[in-house]
Order: C-alpha cells, then sequence, then structure tokens
C-alpha cells in the first residue's frame, strides 16, 4: 500500500560538511516528485536518506524528522532491513545480484522477508515480472543470469525484485541514465503504471523527463530547496529566478 513521504527540516552532513540544508517536502503518496538540480546539489544524499542508506557510511549525521506514512523513520522501533523493504531503490546502474538468475533475483528476496513459499513462489515471481513490464521477454529464460539481460531490462529487473517484497514507496536515482530512448520510454512507461499503487521519488537530470512523468518538482541547489510546486506550475512559471535560469540552461 502507498504510503507518503514527509520530509520536515532536514539536514545532513558528511563529517564536518553539510550537504543538506533544513529540506522540508512532502511527497504525496500515488504521485511521482522530481528531485531536479546540478551536479553535486545534494539529490542522491536526500534520496538516500529516506530509506536509512547512510547507517552504512560512518563519519555522517542528519537532523530532522522524515515519515513514511505515520511511521517516523528514525525511531528506534523502525528496523532499517524492513524500512529498506517498504521504500525500495533502484540506482543509476542496473545493479540485479550479478550471479542469480532472473527467477532468483526476483524470488530471493520474497525467501529473504518469508513473504512466500512453495508453489506460491513461482506464482508471485511471475506477477512481478508482469508488473514490471518483463515478462514476456524472459519468461524463455527465467534461469539465465540477470546479468546478461540488456541494460533496460536489468533495470525492470531491479523493479521487479522491489515490487516482491511489497513495498510503499519507489526511490529512483536517474534511473534511465544508461539507457538508450527506448530503454527510458519503457522506464517512463512503467512509473507512469507504478504511480497508481506507490509513491515515487525520482531525481532525473533530463528536464523533458521531469515534465513527462512527474506531478511535482521540487529544485534543490547547494543543498537547499529552493523551490517546490505543481510539475507544469514550476516549469511555466517558476517563482524563483534561479529556478528559471536552472530550466533556461538546461532546456532553452
Ligand atoms: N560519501 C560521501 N562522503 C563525502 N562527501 C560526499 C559523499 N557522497 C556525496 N558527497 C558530497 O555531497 C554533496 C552532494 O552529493 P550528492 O548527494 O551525490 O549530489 P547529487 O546527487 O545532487 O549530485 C557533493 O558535494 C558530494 O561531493
Ligand atoms: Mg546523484
Amino acid at each position: 500500500m502507498a504510503q507518503g513521504v514527509n520530509i520536515e527540516n532536514f539536514s545532513f552532513w558528511y563529517g564536518p560538511t553539510q550537504v543538506v540544508k533544513n529540506i522540508s517536502l512532502s511527497a504525496p503518496e500515488r504521485q511521482v516528485t522530481a528531485l531536479i538540480g546540478p551536479s553535486g546539489c545534494g539529490k542522491t544524499t536526500l534520496l538516500r536518506s529516506i530509506n536509512r542508506m547512510h547507517d552504512l557510511t560512518t563519519g555522517t549525521r542528519s537532523e530532522g524528522r522524515i515519515t513514511v506514512g505515520e511511521e517516523d523513520i528514525f525511531s528506534a522501533a523502525v528496523d532499517p532491513v524492513d524500512l529498506r523493504r517498504r521504500v525500495g531503490m533502484i540506482f543509476q546502474t542496473p545493479s540485479p545480484f550479478p550471479h542469480l538468475s532472473v527467477y532468483e533475483n526476483v524470488a530471493a528476496g520474497l525467501r529473504l522477508h518469508g513473504l512466500a513459499r512453495g508453489k506460491e513462489i513461482a506464482e508471485r515471481v511471475e506477477a512481478c515480472l508482469c508488473k514490471a513490464a518483463l515478462w514476456e521477454e524472459v519468461k524463455e529464460h527465467l534461469h539465465r543470469p540477470g546479468a546478461l539481460l540488456s541494460g533496460g531490462q536489468q533495470q525492470r529487473l531491479c523493479i521487479a525484485r522491489a515490487l516482491a517484497v511489497e513495498p510503499e514507496v519507489f526511490l529512483m536515482d536517474e534511473p534511465c541514465a544508461s539507457l538508450d530512448p527506448v530503454g527510458t520510454m519503457r522506464i517512463e512507461e512503467l512509473i507512469g503504471e507504478l504511480k497508481h499503487d506507490y509513491t515515487v521519488l525520482i531525481v532525473t537530470h533530463n528536464m523533458h523527463q521531469a515534465s513527462r512523468i512527474s506531478d511535482q518538482t521540487a529544485f534543490l541547489l547547494n543543498g537547499e530547496m529552493v523551490e517546490v510546486g505543481i510539475t507544469k506550475e514550476i516549469f511555466l512559471a517558476p517563482q524563483d529566478p534561479r529556478t528559471e535560469a536552472y530550466l533556461t540552461w538546461k532546456i532553452g
């Protein structure tokens, strides 16, 4: 079930360096929120904070509050492994488990989280591959390594793998950066489907992509959020001159 993400006065430091500065942003459920802004402005850092990926990096620190649904993700009651099941992440470089087959890439999470057993596993794997618009292309080769698929197929396999463990939110960090136009189009179509059931936050450098697929756009600069609003309004009539300058430079 989709859950909204609410970020309140969130700041983040790598060692002494603050790279996210007091950002507040609400990503409503069943909508696509795009994060845009120049390289190094903190998009990936903010995105990774939402499933506590920085827990794994020493020397980092954050302040502020992030909730998924009603739950504060930093509360002691939250198990980070379960949080990462609920908040799936899709990376810039497709990253299926390289030594596992297409089938096992999806089945592994089901087993790990005890979500299916026996015959049910095969049914769930098929359902997730269908939902990720990959089934028709792989159904004859389910036991080949996932790493042999094309980049676009690998990215859809990662989405199928995330779908299998019943997420509430998808975080996507430039998911089309390494894909050709056809692969990109397939992922964009898939995001359009996913948003009926999930909350999606996506980082993109492609302004056309942001305007095609997102409902809401947030513009970040030097760790600060300059502006957030309905995508059409941000693109047609940005309120802040820095947003306008960025969009003009990017797409003009
Ligand atoms: N692991 C890290 N350690 C120290 N600094 C980092 C680390 N990861 C990113 N940074 C720095 O944090 C800033 C924000 O990076 P990032 O969130 O990756 O930006 P974006 O995704 O917008 O390009 C950059 O200045 C980057 O160099
Ligand atoms: Mg990044």
